[in-house]
């Protein structure tokens, strides 16, 4: 049996148009929203939502809202053709890529204020507005999608506690899925800013991962959280990155762990390794 060929939609219009005949035929929709130049684990998260059986649009979409002054957003490589070659052969149905002024024809007044509490601290304590962005977008790609599901990855903690208090708080009816993390053999969690590294640097990039690693194992040992993070900041600055953070959390809420009380904790980090800016997590198994 020949594959029938991915549809590629440019404008809302025609997106909505396809999704709305498979809508007509009873089927379910899922979204995959990514910014492109797509990797083994992006291709997970598609995976993911075609075991569903349900319609699976990917995104394609560079959003600026999310890049603050000085960040990547004019050098984040755009590979739309190779993207969608890979959309194909993992079966996907549709793939929706918008230009700038398809999403944002007017200056875009109207944005999601997630809860400071959770969008100013880590990674938002570091790309102010970051979060603002990713919701403004994750919103109007929900709202133009109208899908019963989407998929999210793991690699992006934050990201993905912040969207599921999104959906929940606006009463929006898609179900979030969350994808494990897709690691290299070396423990480098996959992303698209890998490309940006040196050959030299790839090789040292494993140790952000190694380095939260770390923290797991110094807690599991008795070592104060405090001192284990302490620990962590040390052993990257030493080897050479500017770490951001690296901090032991509460999964439930990403709040500092409250003394003397079993919870369950994940270990977050961010660091620059020359000028690119990695992150990673571990979520720590059991209470601790
Ligand atoms: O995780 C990403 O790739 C982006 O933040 C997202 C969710 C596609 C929004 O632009």
């Amino acid at each position: 049996m020949t594959k029938s060929s991915i549809q590629v939609s440019h404008t809302i219009a025609d997106i909505r148009n396809a999704i709305a005949q498979y809508k007509a035929e009873g089927k379910r929709i899922i979204l995959v929203p990514t910014m492109g130049n797509l990797h083994e684990g992006h291709l997970e998260l598609t995976r993911m939502a075609r075991e569903t059986n349900d319609v699976v649009v990917t995104s394609i979409f560079v959003n600026p809202l999310q890049f603050g002054a000085g960040e990547d957003f004019a050098s984040y490589p755009r590979t739309l053709e190779s993207d969608v070659a890979k959309l194909q052969s993992a079966d996907v149905e549709m793939v929706f890529a918008p230009n700038v002024a398809e999403l944002y024809p007017f200056e875009q007044r109207f944005t999601v204020s997630p809860n400071p509490d959770l969008s100013t601290i880590l990674d938002g304590e570091f790309r102010p507005g970051h979060f603002e962005g990713v919701c403004t977008v994750v919103l109007k790609l929900l709202n133009i999608t109208q899908p019963d599901a989407a998929v999210f990855g793991q690699k992006d903690y934050q990201q993905l506690m912040i969207l599921k208090r999104m959906v929940q708080q606006f009463a929006m009816p898609t179900e979030i899925i969350s994808a494990p993390i897709v690691r290299a053999a070396d423990g480098l969690a996959l992303s698209s800013r890998n490309g940006y590294l040196t050959d030299n640097e790839r090789k040292q990039a494993p140790l952000l991962n190694q380095v939260l690693q770390g923290v797991v194992e110094d807690i599991a040992n008795g070592l104060p959280i405090s001192q284990a993070e302490k620990l962590a900041l040390d052993k990257l600055t030493q080897a050479h990155w500017v770490p951001d953070y690296v901090m032991v959390r509460r999964q439930a809420d990403l709040l500092a762990p409250v003394a003397h009380k079993k919870q369950r904790l994940v270990v977050l980090g961010a660091a620059k390794l020359g000028k690119t800016r990695l992150i990673d997590n571990i979520e720590i198994e059991g209470l601790t």
